[in-house]
C-alpha cells in the first residue's frame, strides 16, 4: 500500500516538529514516537517543542519511518524498543514484540515466588527476555534461566538483560526442556506460540511481520503448550507452579492438559480485557515422575 503523498512532508526550510506530529494517517502518538527516535530523544521533549525546526536529515529520516510505517510495519520494529512492565527493552524483528497482556503472566509469577528466600525459575521461549528480565528485577535474588529454540533470540534477550542491570537470569539455546540447566525448578512460566495454523490473524496486521515461530507452533496451536505441560512435572520441584500464557479459546483444553499432568489447584486467569489469558497449577508433593 503507498501512503496518501500528503502525508509526507517535502524535506524543506521551515518544517517544524509540530507539522511533522500533524496527520491523520497515523495516531498522533506514533508520529511522535517516530520522530523521538528519528531526534533520539524523548517523548515529553518533542511534545514539549512543536516550534522546533528540524534539519533536511531529520525530515528524510522521518519520512523513510512514516512510509514504512504506513506500509504496516510494527512501530517497536521500526523504532527498535518497546515497553514492558516498566522496562526499555530493545525489540527486533528476530523476537515477538512483547504484549501488554503478558504482564498478567509476570504478575501471577511473581505471586508465587517468595520475597526473599532463593528459589529456581525457568522461562521457556523468552524471545526478547521480557518475562524473565521482569521477574528478575522485581525479585534479584532468585536465579532465573530463560531459554529460547532461536539463537538471535537468545543473544537479545541477554543484551537486554545486561543493558538492564540484571545479572540474575542465564540466557540459553535449548528446544524446550531438550538441554535444560537445572534438575528441578520451583516455577516454571512461559509465553509460548498458541495460534493455530490456520487463524486469520497470523497474516494481520503486526503478526505479519513477527518471526513464524514465535507465533504458532502449527495445527491448533497447541503443539507448545502440550509439551510444555507434559515436560513440566518432572521439572518442578515439589509444590512448583507451572504458568503459562494460552489463546482467548485455550483456557479449558489447557486445564485440561494440566490435570492430566497430575497439577492440581488448576486456574485460569483472566487478562484486563476479561479474556482467558493464563492456565496455572502446582504440582503436589509425590507426583513427581522422573523421565531423565
Ligand atoms: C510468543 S513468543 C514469546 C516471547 C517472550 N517470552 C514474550 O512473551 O514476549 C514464543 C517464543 O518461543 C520460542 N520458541 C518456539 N518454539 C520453541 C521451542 N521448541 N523451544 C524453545 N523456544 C521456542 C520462540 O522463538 C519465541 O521466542
Amino acid at each position: 500500500m503507498s501512503p496518501p503523498v500528503n502525508s509526507i512532508p517535502a524535506p524543506s526550510a521551515g518544517v517544524t516538529v509540530g507539522s511533522l506530529l500533524r496527520g491523520n494517517d497515523l495516531p498522533r502518538l506514533e508520529r511522535t514516537l517516530l520522530l523521538a527516535h528519528v531526534l533520539n530523544v524523548n517523548r515529553e521533549s518533542v511534545l514539549a517543542h512543536p516550534e522546533t525546526g528540524l534539519s533536511q536529515e531529520v525530515v528524510e529520516q522521518f519520512s523513510s519511518l512514516l512510509r514504512r510505517r504506513l506500509a504496516g510495519e510494527p512501530i517497536a520494529y521500526l523504532v527498535g524498543s518497546r515497553e514492558f512492565y516498566g522496562l526499555n527493552l530493545r525489540i527486533t524483528p528476530d523476537v515477538l514484540i512483547p504484549r501488554p497482556a503478558t504482564e498478567l503472566l509476570v504478575e501471577a509469577a511473581l505471586r508465587r515466588l517468595p520475597e526473599s528466600s532463593p528459589s529456581r525459575v525457568l522461562d521457556l521461549g523468552t524471545g526478547s527476555g521480557a518475562v524473565a528480565i521482569a521477574i528478575a528485577k522485581y525479585r534479584p535474588h532468585l536465579q532465573i534461566d530463560a531459554l529460547d529454540v532461536a539463537d538471535a533470540a537468545v543473544a537479545l534477550a541477554a543484551a537486554n538483560a545486561r543493558m538492564l542491570s540484571v545479572s540474575n537470569v542465564r540466557f540459553y539455546r535449548s528446544n524446550w526442556y531438550s538441554t535444560c540447566a537445572e534438575r528441578f525448578y520451583d516455577v516454571i512460566v512461559s509465553n509460548p506460540p498458541y495460534i493455530s495454523a490456520a487463524d486469520p490473524h497470523l497474516s494481520e496486521g503486526d503478526l505479519r511481520f513477527e518471526p513464524r515461530m514465535a507465533l504458532t507452533p502449527g495445527a491448533d496451536g497447541l503443539a507448545a503448550i502440550r509439551s510444555i505441560v507434559a515436560g513440566a512435572a518432572s521439572r518442578l520441584a515439589p509444590g512448583g507452579w507451572l504458568l503459562f500464557e494460552h489463546g482467548y479459546d485455550q483456557a479449558e483444553r489447557c486445564r485440561d492438559l494440566m490435570a492430566e499432568a497430575g497439577f492440581v489447584a488448576i486456574a485460569t486467569l483472566r487478562d484486563l480485557a476479561g479474556i482467558e489469558r493464563v492456565c496455572e497449577g502446582w504440582i503436589p508433593v509425590g507426583s513427581v515422575k522422573a523421565d531423565f
